[in-house]
């Protein structure tokens, strides 16, 4: 039997094959339950989350970012999310450069510095410098935070700022660029010597970071 569409014509032969293919494609899929869309942004974990860190005068804000891509090879460009209310946020609206920080999952004190950031800034106790609260050592860089414990940093200058419901788009040019040379800057391709990556893999966890088994396997 030909298959019929709303108004009694009858498919045409591509139609048709379409239709058997997405008939056997429904029966061979595995059966999927219905999300809340809301979460969506679990969907991607694990993820690789950078350390966004930004100045301006004394205030210093530093946060760890799953949200940051690479969204143009030429000229090198790249997004980041950033959560309306956070005090990165503003601190970053003001000072319009920031830092990205790609840090390892070993040794151990460089993972803490992923969950102790992930705090918000304590403005109680009237410090404006959020590493130096955490204790974590960073330099500055044409003026930028950059953590002492980076495999690589990029320096990027903020050209847009989209509103994006409950976050704001920062959409930023990369000004330079610096890698650990073992690592990565001897071709352009992390090789897993140093730099074993931190993936998050959601807040709920007890633990949630876990790094690549077998670093040699890439
Ligand atoms: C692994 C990880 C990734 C995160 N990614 C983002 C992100 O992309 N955007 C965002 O707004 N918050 C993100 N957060 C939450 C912020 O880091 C958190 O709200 C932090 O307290 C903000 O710091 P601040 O108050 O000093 O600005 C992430 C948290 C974790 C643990």
């Amino acid at each position: 039997m030909i298959p019929k569409n709303n108004s009694g014509k009858k498919f045409g032969n591509s139609r048709l094959s379409s239709i058997t293919r997405t008939m056997k494609e429904r029966r061979n899929s595995r059966a999927l339950i219905k999300i809340d869309p809301s979460l969506t942004h679990r969907l991607f974990h694990p993820r690789v989350p950078v350390i966004v860190c930004s100045k301006f005068g004394k205030d210093i804000a530093a946060m760890p970012a799953n949200s940051c891509s690479a969204i143009s090879d030429s000229p090198p460009m790249i997004a980041l999310a950033l959560g309306k209310r956070i005090r990165t946020n503003r601190v970053m609206r003001k000072s319009l450069v920031f830092s990205i920080n790609w840090i390892s999952f070993e040794p151990e004190c460089s993972r803490d510095i992923i969950l102790r950031l992930a705090a918000p800034f304590k403005t109680s106790t009237g410090a404006a410098d959020k590493l130096k609260q955490n204790g974590v050592p960073y330099f500055l860089v044409r003026g930028v935070p950059v953590l002492g414990q980076a495999c690589a940093f990029t320096l990027c200058k903020v050209n847009r700022i989209l509103s994006t419901g409950d976050h704001d788009l920062f959409i930023a040019s990369v000004l330079h660029a610096k890698a650990l040379p073992r690592d990565f800057a001897l071709d352009g391709y992390w090789r897993f010597q140093e730099y074993k990556p931190a993936l998050y893999t959601g807040s709920i966890r007890r633990d949630p970071l876990i790094t690549i088994q077998d670093p040699n396997g890439f």
